[in-house]
């Protein structure tokens, strides 16, 4: 069983605080916005960004360690939710990434029992989020070349990752079918 769970946070209520102090307190250095102001991050919340029809936002509550981290739920009205997980710095390279992504996974599998797939992205330089995603199960999906703009820099690539509910279910992985079909005559290049 996994050691970290979701605990559910009302954003504008009981944690805002805790989640505005969260969210500028730390540096996310492969989001788009590496920092938050105090300012920004309570007008985010108070907008509805953390917990609106489209989005759900749960702490990431670890049985030893309290509070590592948070989950941001993303397009939950549509078919196929997405994610951003967020573990505070102190807690980063602790091997915390994978259950925490299970323990996000298993929530989504068993409380939204329409939801068939579920997807994730990340900036092609984020070593260890990509690392998470193999170990918990998820399969690569997409290479989005220079996709992900970054400030000051040219864009990165942003690498696309999907697990099936049947997958969760069974433990397998289903591989995905990466030739284009050979029975189209197309040929390579120009
Ligand atoms: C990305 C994140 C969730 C990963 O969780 P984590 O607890 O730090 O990662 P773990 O300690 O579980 O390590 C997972 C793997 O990545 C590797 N890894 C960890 N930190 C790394 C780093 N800085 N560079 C390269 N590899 C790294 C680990 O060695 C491990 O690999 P292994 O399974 O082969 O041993 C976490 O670092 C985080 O929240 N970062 C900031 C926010 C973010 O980038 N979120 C992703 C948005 S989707």
């Amino acid at each position: 069983m996994s050691d970290v769970r979701l605990v559910r946070l009302d954003p504008t209520g009981a944690d805002r605080d805790a989640l505005v102090a969260f969210l500028s307190g730390e540096e996310f250095p492969f989001h788009v916005r590496r920092t938050i102001s105090p300012e920004d991050a309570a007008r985010t919340i108070d907008a509805g960004a953390f917990r609106d029809d489209e989005h759900d936002t749960s702490w990431l509550e670890h049985d030893g360690l309290g509070p590592i981290g948070i989950v941001r739920l993303e397009d939950l009205e549509d078919p196929v939710p997405l994610f951003d997980l967020r573990i505070a710095g102190r807690f980063r390279g602790r091997g915390l990434g994978v259950p925490a992504l299970r323990a996000v996974t298993d929530h989504v599998f068993t409380s939204m029992p329409t939801v068939s797939r579920f997807e994730g992205q990340t900036r092609e330089d984020n070593a260890a989020m990509r690392r998470v995603f193999v170990r918990a199960g998820w399969v690569k999906e997409a290479h989005y070349r220079a996709a992900w703009p970054v400030e000051g820099a040219a864009p990165v690539a942003s690498v696309a990752y999907g697990v099936l509910r049947r997958d969760w279910e069974t433990g397998q992985t289903t591989p995905v079918p990466w030739d284009d079909e050979p029975s189209t005559g197309l040929s390579v290049g120009r």
